[in-house]
């Protein structure tokens, strides 16, 4: 039985990662920790609070001494850290708060990790560690920067981050990378391409766009619309983090993408079609009938600084080496993913009001 600790459980990634951890490994014990920002949603794990191997611990990633006390009540064998400020757009805004969390934030963590997996010394001075512990960071193809039209990005392609979001991640990863170098301390970092899927926080591509169909508002498209990404549902990413976990070797990197490039215009496109014949089913509790989805909701906006044209992802070596490989296609995962929103509009509506935020205080009052 191994204690993981997931950090930032309660957003998009985390809160899949661990309603997947508690189905693949039944036998582990599975520890929250979540500050609950604006992008923390306890609600996205309802169905897992009884389950009596989750434990939600309320905390921030920066924060030394209450880290260090947190390691120390639970002992953890497995740190995998998805918390993180994870919004583009947000960290041209205001950069301050991602270099807090994400690379401050990880420090904390591998600082508290290594004190407390640490067992000794070896004959050259490098420290020694309890067996079966591991360090995972969650990183993002976003650190290698923009490619050109054609390439891809590989594990071994120059770090070249251009928002303050992915130099961000960027960073920390060269520190996990250090702790790995200079203490040994076993640990893998993962750089995965865009998810997308249920629970996905609605200022991101794809549920913004579902949304704003739904409720008829316009579609922000930024500049041309024919950016690239590199689409992949967040339950393949999840099982690519548990291969790493598994089967990756300590000091490694490992690019998790699905071979799935799409334009953004594409992906709104789609979306329109899609929702739209849906709503003309006339299946769903939703008060629009779809004959006013269309094209026309599209508005091409001013660009975003600094806009990374393409990402792409060379998956060979975690499928070779660790014969990881996608479950979904886009044209299912994409269906099924505008499916849940549609049924799922409660939870939209608490999401786009805020109410969400005080399910916490709801819940976890009372114990
Ligand atoms: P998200 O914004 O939905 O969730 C982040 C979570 O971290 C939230 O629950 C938030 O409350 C928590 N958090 C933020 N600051 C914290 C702090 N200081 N201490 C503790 N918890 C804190 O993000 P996501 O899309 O689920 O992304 C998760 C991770 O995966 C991030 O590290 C991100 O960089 C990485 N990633 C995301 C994508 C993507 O497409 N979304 C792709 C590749 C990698
Ligand atoms: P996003 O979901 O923010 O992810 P990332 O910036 O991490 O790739 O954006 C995906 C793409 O969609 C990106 O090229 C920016 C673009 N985009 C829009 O055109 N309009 C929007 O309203 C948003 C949120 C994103």
């Amino acid at each position: 039985m191994r204690t993981i600790l997931v950090t930032g459980g309660a957003g998009f990634i985390g809160s899949s990662f661990v309603r997947y951890m508690l189905g693949a490994h039944p036998e582990d014990k599975i520890v929250n920790l979540d500050a609950l920002t604006y992008a923390g949603n306890l609600e996205n794990l309802r169905d897992v609070e009884g389950n009596p191997n989750y434990v939600f611990e309320k905390g921030d990633i920066a924060d030394a001494a209450f880290i260090k006390s947190l390691f120390e009540k639970y002992n953890f064998d497995v740190v995998v850290n998805f918390a993180a400020e994870s919004h583009v757009d947000r960290s041209i805004e205001e950069p301050e708060i991602f270099i807090k969390t994400n690379v401050m934030g990880t420090q904390v963590l591998l600082d508290a990790a290594k004190k407390i997996w640490m067992t000794g010394k070896d004959e050259f001075g490098y420290p020694t560690y309890r067996d079966g512990v591991r360090y995972h960071q969650v990183s993002t193809d976003e650190v290698y920067g923009a490619l050109g039209k054609t390439g891809m990005f590989t594990e071994t392609t120059p770090l070249a981050p251009n928002s303050p979001y992915s130099a961000s991640k960027a960073s920390a990863d060269m520190i996990v990378r250090a702790y790995g170098q200079t203490f040994k301390m076993p640990v893998t970092i993962s750089r995965c391409s865009n998810n997308y899927g249920p629970y996905h926080f609605p200022e991101k591509l794809i549920p913004l766009m579902i949304s704003n169909v739904v409720a008829l508002k316009s579609l922000p498209v930024y500049g041309d619309g024919m950016q690239i990404r590199d689409w992949l549902h967040v339950k393949d990413h999840c099982s690519g983090i548990d291969a790493v976990l598994q089967k990756g070797k300590a000091g490694e990197v490992y690019n998790i993408g699905g071979n799935n490039e799409k334009a953004n215009i594409e992906i709104v496109n789609l979306i329109i079609e899609n929702v739209g014949e849906k709503l003309k089913s006339g299946k769903y509790p939703i008060d629009n009938d779809g004959s006013k989805v269309g094209k026309d909701l599209i508005t091409y906006v001013e660009d975003r600084l600094g806009h990374d044209r393409r990402y792409a992802i060379d998956n060979t070596k975690i499928t070779t080496e660790l014969g990881w490989e996608p479950s979904y296609t886009f044209e299912e995962g994409i269906v099924e993913t505008i499916e849940w929103y549609l049924n799922n509009q409660d939870w939209l509506k608490q999401v786009q009001s805020g109410d969400y935020q005080d399910y916490y205080e709801r819940m976890y009052s009372k114990k």
